[in-house]
């Protein structure tokens, strides 16, 4: 079965008030796109066109407004709910409908990902249909995520949130689980703060010798825009690599069109969208520029 693919984009993001009062997270700028653009731009660079997007019941509205149904990136959208926030395993219970026992790939809304050669390691998570596959990432502060305790190359746990972390490296809010994932979600106890925690899931996994922990090197950029200074940092980081290269990151339409999923003309007509901006601007250059090819075009 074609793994298909979840973006988690509820919660009140209580961390970023009074930002966040009025507007969903994952609807914020991260520099000149909406933030759920990166990570739908992570599952489409996997080579995932069924996806299905979780939000708040207030917010789904605004989010079918920016992105439709998704044919104008060759996409099929399925929308769902979480009425309330009870963990990130929660997803799977409610996607277990759309997954019909298909594997997925669940990115978190607003989990930013850069790096050279990210296309080929989430092809090699994609293709394989046993177990899982999470990508671990070192960073200073540890204690803010679930992070891998590890028994020399081994991993012994997944532990969320330690008052003393067992190592520096965090698991990231990209996971590639099986069509097992939720039924195993079914089966997990809630934390002590009432939620079914994603690292519970993960253990299960770990637990049956099913879960592969993959590094990111220090060449990858992972940003979790989880505090008003991680936002920004997220933002300045895409400005400074766009503006220097002259190339966006974490653009749907250019992915759709390299993938081949749209043709030239749908391209055009997206660039026409967004009238006098950069963005536009960097659409029409894709078009010309004889360096970028569509897969199959
Ligand atoms: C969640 C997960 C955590 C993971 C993090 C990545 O934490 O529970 O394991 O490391 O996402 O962004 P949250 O950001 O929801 O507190």
């Amino acid at each position: 079965m074609k793994r298909k693919g979840i973006i988690l984009a509820g919660g009140s993001g209580t961390r970023l008030y009074p930002i966040t009062m009025a507007v969903s997270k994952q609807l914020l700028p991260i520099y000149d796109k909406p933030m759920i653009y990166y990570p739908l731009s992570v599952l489409m660079l996997a080579g995932i066109r069924e996806i299905a997007i979780i939000t708040t019941p207030q917010d789904q509205a605004q989010f079918q407004r920016l992105l439709g149904d998704g044919s104008q990136y060759g996409l099929d959208l399925t929308w769902i709910v979480q009425d309330s926030p009870d963990g990130l395993a929660q997803a799977y219970l409610l996607a277990e409908e759309f997954l019909d026992g298909a594997p997925s790939a669940m990115i978190l809304g607003d989990n930013i990902f850069f790096g050279h050669a990210l296309p080929e390691l989430l092809n090699a998570a994609n293709s394989h249909t046993e177990g899982g596959t999470v990508f671990a990432y070192r960073v200073a502060d540890p204690e803010r995520y679930g992070v891998v305790d590890f028994d020399g190359d081994k991993v012994r746990h997944i532990v969320e949130k330690p008052k003393n972390p067992p190592s520096r490296y965090a698991v990231t809010g990209l996971y590639f689980l099986d069509g097992d994932a939720p039924k195993r979600a079914r089966h997990i106890q809630p934390s002590e703060r009432g939620e079914l925690e994603i690292t519970t899931l993960l253990e299960t996994y770990l637990a049956d010798g099913l879960l592969n922990v993959q590094s990111l090197g220090r060449g990858f950029a992972w940003f979790d825009t989880g505090t008003h200074a991680s936002l920004l940092d997220a933002g300045n980081f895409v400005r400074t690599l766009t503006e220097r290269q002259g190339m966006q990151a974490g653009s749907p339409d250019e992915i759709a069109w390299l993938q081949g999923w749209i043709d030239s003309s749908i391209l055009a007509e997206r660039a026409e969208i967004f009238k006098k901006t950069q963005y536009a601007d960097y659409l029409r250059l894709l078009l010309e520029d004889k360096m970028m090819q569509p897969k199959n075009g």
